[in-house]
């Protein structure tokens, strides 16, 4: 048998092994929502400027709410013989409502309508991605609040840097994903123009009304090139790179989560929802979720690349390979989402050990700079003298395996005479924090500040 939609000049079926390649339907499916609500808003223009009869339209549209209404049900049969979502509506439109059903595609292309279907579909992920960031945003800045004064070990090459406190850790993750935010938001913006009406590639000889269908489709208006209209896949690319860098933050966070949580850094507790067991040794409490979180970034990235590479060197218009825009995309929104929520979870309910990370913050030297700063702020020496002289005391200390805090006044007046007892002022890590008061420092005064303004913010 012939393709119903487009076998009119064929003289046999296709392969078995073309349909296989050629279906869609089965990634495709996830589009109908778009696709009904792309075909009511194309059938109610026709309607309005004549191009159908009003009748016509209007029953194509009830019929379409009822193959909405069955798809919802799970009482619709999909079929890989119709290929893709756009036919298979399209023919159990024809069952329902008969001859108007044949009408529905006046003025319009595949091209076009996947085009439009695919646009609402990335356009909902992304409103619906930007309120699952936000709740991240959430969990980080109450935990943040909370532990604005929890004194922890800063690192620069993962060795002991600063002090800092756990709440500055956190809200450095929400800045990243209020960028990621606005990167989506901004692709969003971009990708509002509506390809419905570019039918083909050419645009159409009937006097269809673009603006009327783009603003129905919540549009901003239509796009502006027919032969760009269709060949545009930049909104995928943009949202999947965004998605791509969100997913870096992710596992950036979620690699931290690993390591604090080992027994040697033993810096955070996550919680049993969120951690497994092992089947052989009874004592492992593995951070699971925290490493598959790591882990979708690979995925996600290489939803990015696959596209990329189907879409380079593709000439202008439409090409079937265009149809592998779809099932990588939709496994990459799936997964950022999902990496998402274990992520929210694993932070809200994650348990800091204060003790520990204390501890930790005050091994290293990790208040050596503000040594050298009191040198500078006090003796008045130039900084880099003051650096050598703080090396000097640094090692001192570490021959005689005492913190910085442990030495004698007269121990380090062998190195620097002028050196007086208010040195002791700054070295403890509480005195350290304390003083990072400049604009965006770890200071628990300023960590306390933003989570709050943060916390506003995000109402
Ligand atoms: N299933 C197709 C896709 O996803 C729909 C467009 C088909 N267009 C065509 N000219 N064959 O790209």
């Amino acid at each position: 048998m012939t393709n119903k939609m487009w076998g009119g000049r064929f003289s046999s079926g296709p392969s078995e092994i073309m349909e296989e390649i050629n279906a869609s339907i089965g990634f495709d499916k996830r589009l109908f929502a778009q696709d009904i609500a792309g075909s009511m808003a194309h059938a109610e223009m026709l309607g309005a400027t004549g191009i159908i009869s009003v009748e016509d339209a209007e029953k194509i549209t009830q019929g379409l709410s009822k193959v909405q209404h069955e798809i919802n049900e799970g009482a619709f049969n999909f079929s890989r013989s119709l290929e893709d979502i756009h036919m298979n509506i399209e023919q159990r439109l024809k069952d329902i409502v008969g001859d108007a059903a044949g009408r529905l595609h006046t003025a319009r292309s595949r091209n076009d309508q996947v085009a439009t279907d695919f646009k609402l579909y990335v356009r909902d992920c992304v409103d619906e991605l930007d309120g699952q960031i936000a709740g991240l945003q959430k969990a980080l800045a109450t935990k943040a609040a909370e532990f604005a004064g929890a004194v922890m070990p800063g690192f620069t090459h993962l060795q002991t840097a600063q002090p800092v406190t756990f709440g500055h850790h956190m809200l450095a993750y929400v800045e990243m994903f209020a960028r990621d935010r606005s990167r989506f938001a901004d692709a969003r913006k971009r990708m509002n123009e509506s390809p419905l009406g570019a039918a083909a590639l050419a645009g159409t000889s009937f006097p269809i009304d673009r603006e009327v269908t783009a603003k129905a489709l919540g549009f901003d208006g239509p796009s502006r090139n027919s032969l760009d209209a269709v060949s545009d896949r930049d909104f995928v690319m943009e949202t999947l790179a965004a998605a791509s860098i969100s997913a870096i933050h992710l596992s950036r966070l979620a690699e931290e989560l690993v390591y604090w949580s080992s027994v040697q850094f033993g810096f955070i507790r996550l919680s049993d929802r969120f951690s497994t067991g092992s089947s052989i040794m009874p004592q492992k409490r593995n951070p699971d979720a925290a490493e598959l979180v790591r882990a979708k970034c690979g995925r996600i990235i290489g939803a990015l690349t696959g596209l990329m590479v189907v879409m380079k060197g593709l000439p202008l218009t439409y090409s079937k390979d265009m149809q592998e825009d779809k099932e990588q995309a939709f496994d990459a929104f799936d997964s950022y989402s999902l990496a998402l929520a274990a992520m929210t979870g694993m932070i809200s309910d994650l348990t800091p050990n204060v003790e520990k990370m204390r501890a930790d913050a005050g091994s290293g030297y990790s208040t050596a700079t503000d040594l050298a700063d009191w040198l500078v702020r006090v003796l008045g020496l130039p900084f880099r003298d003051a650096h050598h002289v703080t090396g000097e005391i640094v090692g001192l200390a570490e021959a005689e395996g005492k913190g910085l805090d442990e030495l004698s006044l007269e121990a380090m007046q062998k190195i620097e005479p002028r050196i007086e007892q208010s040195v002791f002022d700054v070295l403890s890590v509480e005195a350290s924090v304390a003083s990072r008061t400049s604009f965006g420092g770890t200071s628990p005064e300023n960590v306390a500040r933003e989570a709050k303004r943060w916390l506003k913010k995000l109402g």
